[in-house]
């Protein structure tokens, strides 16, 4: 695999604003849901990961993690198809729990909606999205985002639990990928 330098046009947002972002989130979710006592956190698998485990060091309430991993079918891995699978779902029972959904990115919103109607059939008591970025002009399928980190362009990013065809996401930054150089080099 090649040093990612070679194809990062920018650093979007540096390692210590997304902790400072973050570290709000976290704040504000531990007000929001302050007296509840069966949060629950879903990470959606994988890109959510670096997410998940940042914000939940910021949650100052009792809560729990669970996973979920979801594709989307039929075409590569930078857009949705608008039909998802469901390759890991949850263990435990969520009616009457409080869920947050914890996502890495929203794009076209094709992927998260699923998740959400999925979920919702199971009756949890509250359910609500909280994403670390968001591309809204790319919406296709509206989304109820209760927290959001980040609006970004429209551009490819990488970093922070986001890939590049599976690659990169141990970067402690988001960054923009220069598609011309990465598709230069491969
Ligand atoms: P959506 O279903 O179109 O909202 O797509 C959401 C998923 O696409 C995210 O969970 C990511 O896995 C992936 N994705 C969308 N945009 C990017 C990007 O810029 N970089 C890396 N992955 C992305
Ligand atoms: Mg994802």
């Amino acid at each position: 695999m090649r040093d990612y330098r070679e194809f990062l046009g920018e650093v979007l947002i540096p390692e210590e604003k997304l902790q400072t972002r973050i570290a709000e989130l976290g704040a504000q979710i531990s007000r929001d849901y302050a007296g509840k006592s069966d949060l629950l956190l879903v990470c959606i698998l994988r890109g959510g990961v670096l997410f998940l485990t940042d914000l939940m060091r910021r949650i100052t309430i009792p809560h729990a993690i669970e996973f979920m991993a979801v594709s989307s079918y039929g075409v590569g891995g930078r857009e949705s198809s608008g039909k998802i699978r469901i390759s890991l779902d949850l263990n435990v029972d969520i009616q009457n729990r409080d869920v947050i959904l914890v996502e890495d990115i929203i794009d076209s919103g094709q992927t998260i909606a699923a998740v959400l109607d999925l979920l919702s059939t199971r009756k949890p008591a509250s359910i609500c999205v909280c994403t670390l970025l968001d591309k809204a002009d790319r919406r296709e399928v509206p989304v109820p985002v209760k927290y959001t980190g980040f609006s970004i362009p429209n551009k490819f990013v990488f970093g922070y639990g986001l890939d590049i065809d599976d690659y990169y996401r141990n970067l402690p930054f988001i960054g923009v990928v220069d598609l011309n150089k990465y598709q230069a080099g491969s």
